[in-house]
């Protein structure tokens, strides 16, 4: 079971998915968190965020809209309050960053790079709730100069998070490796909405939000697949896991490893259930 991602060396191919397991702390008692293969933290930026206005998430067909808009307390807190404890788990830390500009992304991989409990960098450069005139990772040349930045920034692992909400994932996948991302990850939200039709109004504050959970999972698993016959980097897959078949689903895509997210807050223990799962399945392969 075990993988190795860049110089992260995992016990088994699954890991919690940013913004959908807290710090870990949220978690503790409900699932055995040195099980898992690493957590991805919630994305931090350098100052804290207050997020969105309310209502930021409801639930759709097959899936939730969310658009929280990165609400977090800064990476000094983040260093100070949440690393400790993360540190003392005993799985591979993943830090998810994000950032108005270069220089944010790049400052915090810098602050990060100091610290020995972090094991990589996420960088997350494909939210999709926040105001800006487009996403990094919807331009190659965006992207590519970004991962370079933050690559001469740091030695951990570094990881880059795609974008499903563009016209050829691909192309932005090779910018990031071409950059020196050790693996890319995909797939974030896919840009929707809903309205409540007693209201007349949408059901977010934010009016849009990213779509998540089983919905997406065949859009995601094709991207996978896409992405991982085209690249020679790992690539790390998610979108609609919900059970150890969908995860395998996306090993056989050629995912290296997989991210669990909305299932979490279905059920908190999910991730345990893939492991046991995804465990058995290669036992018999
Ligand atoms: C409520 C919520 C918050 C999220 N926050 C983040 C985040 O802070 N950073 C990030 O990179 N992805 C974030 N995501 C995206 C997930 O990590 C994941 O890419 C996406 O939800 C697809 O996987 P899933 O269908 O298994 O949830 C968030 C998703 C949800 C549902």
């Amino acid at each position: 079971m075990g993988i190795s991602i860049g110089k992260i060396k995992l016990k088994n191919p699954v890991m919690a998915a940013s913004g959908t397991f807290g710090y870990a702390k949220e978690f503790e008692g409900l699932v055995d968190l040195k099980k898992l293969g690493a957590i991805v933290t919630k994305t931090i930026t350098i100052k804290p965020r207050p997020g969105n206005p309310m209502p930021r998430v409801c639930e759709t067909a097959s899936g939730m809209l969310n658009a929280i808009g990165l609400q977090n307390e800064g990476v000094e807190d983040f260093i100070e309050e949440k690393l400790p404890y993360l540190s003392k788990i005993g799985v591979p830390i993943i830090v998810s960053i994000s950032g108005d500009s270069i220089k944010e992304f790049c400052g915090l991989a810098k602050r990060l790079d100091k610290e020995k409990g972090v094991a990589g960098i996420e960088l997350n450069i494909s939210c999709p709730n926040i105001k800006r005139q487009g996403l990094i990772a919807q331009d190659k040349n965006a992207t590519y100069e970004l991962a370079k930045k933050v690559r001469e920034k740091t030695s951990k692992t570094l990881i880059t998070k795609l974008s499903p909400n563009v016209t050829d994932i691909v192309e932005i996948a090779k910018a990031a490796c071409k950059a020196g991302t050790d693996a890319v990850s995909l797939v974030n939200t896919f840009l929707g909405m809903a309205i409540d039709i007693e209201t007349g109004k949408p059901r977010l504050a934010n009016i849009t939000g990213g779509l998540s959970g089983p919905a997406i999972k065949p859009i995601a698993l094709r991207m996978v697949w896409e992405v991982a016959r085209n690249i020679k980097k790992p690539v790390i897959g998610m979108g609609g896991i919900m059970t150890a078949d969908d995860a395998i689903e996306f090993l056989l895509a050629g995912a290296k490893a997989v991210q669990v997210g909305t299932a979490n807050f279905i059920e908190p223990g999910v991730c345990e259930k893939i492991i046991k799962g995804v465990e058995k399945w290669k036992k018999t392969r």
